[in-house]
């Protein structure tokens, strides 16, 4: 049997309007950071944890993402009889093989608990991982999904990953409250959707990585809507503090939240500084672009 997380899901179904118009016709999760889909960042992530099975919470829209994962005969095809190896195998490293994807369809807009909820005949009885693809962590060493793998090993139950955020800024996440028990982990005796500033037990945010036991499932089939009218998965995971450890995890690396503007740009420029083809020219580019500004 393989060790480690086999299936990781990714809501994707959600509308994507900040970026509109970029967004009318092409998914959010399709827009590039440098040359790489965001949602091939999070896929990559995914199978670097272990994953084989890759579970996609789509709805009619974002088709194209499930075209993004496929073979392109034609492309392919192309590329073999020009002798473009090196383009070839860049087009075909978008899926590893042996790891397998599955769309399934959340056909409301019900919340964020409600497309998790989406893929439970697919994950079955196994522990799972959740990537939300808006949240770019980029870690050099590890990747964070990974280093929850490590972590969960341990401490078994449910793992989240959490960093500060703006104190002011708590109403935009879900928000844990809880007690040390190593350097990065936090065991969590509470959690609470987007709360208001005042009312935050604390400033760590969960950002879009979990690790989930199956037994998620059947609480948040039972989770009535909560913030902002929506089943939210932040309202299972209370749930499951009774029954289960739940911790938080303060991951190595840097998060950039592409679900706005400003995060995508500064995911777009970390990213060409890490990238060989541009680093080094953007180097000396950015100076001057900014002194034009
Ligand atoms: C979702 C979760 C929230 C979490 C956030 C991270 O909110 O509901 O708990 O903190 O993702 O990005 P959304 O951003 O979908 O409103």
């Amino acid at each position: 049997m393989k060790l480690g997380l086999r299936k990781v899901v990714f809501p994707v179904a959600g509308l994507g309007t900040r970026f509109l118009p970029a967004t009318k016709v092409v998914p959010k999760e399709l827009l590039p950071i440098v040359d790489r889909p965001l949602i091939q960042w999070a896929v990559d992530e995914a199978v670097a944890a272990g994953a084989d099975t890759l579970i996609f919470v789509i709805n009619r829209n974002k088709r194209a993402i499930a075209d993004h994962f496929d073979v392109a005969y034609e492309l392919e095809d192309t590329l073999v009889r020009r002798e473009k190896h090196e383009l070839l195998q860049v087009a075909r490293s978008v899926l590893p093989a042996g790891v397998e994807t599955v769309y399934v369809v959340q056909q409301q807009a019900l919340g964020l608990g409600h497309a998790v909820l989406c893929a439970r005949s697919v994950v079955g009885d196994d522990d799972f991982g959740v990537i939300l693809p808006d949240d770019f962590i980029f870690d050099r060493n590890t990747p964070a999904l990974a280093q929850m793998v490590q972590v969960q090993a341990r401490v078994g139950g449910c793992v989240v990953a959490v960093e500060p955020v703006e104190p002011q800024l708590t109403s935009r996440y879900g928000i844990i409250d809880g007690k040390a028990t190593e350097e990065q982990l936090i065991r969590v005796s509470s959690i609470v959707e987007k709360p208001k500033p005042e009312e935050a037990p604390s400033n760590l945010g969960v950002v879009g990585r979990y690790i989930l036991p199956a037994r998620v499932f059947e609480l948040l089939a039972e989770t009535t809507p909560g913030a902002g009218g929506e089943i939210q998965l932040t309202d299972a995971i209370a749930a499951l503090i009774a029954e289960q450890p739940v911790h938080g995890y303060r991951f190595n690396g840097r998060r950039f939240d592409c679900g706005n503007k400003l995060g995508f740009v500064e995911a777009t420029v970390a990213m060409a500084l890490e990238d060989p083809d541009t680093a080094a020219s953007l180097r000396q580019s950015l100076p001057g672009l900014l002194s034009a500004s």
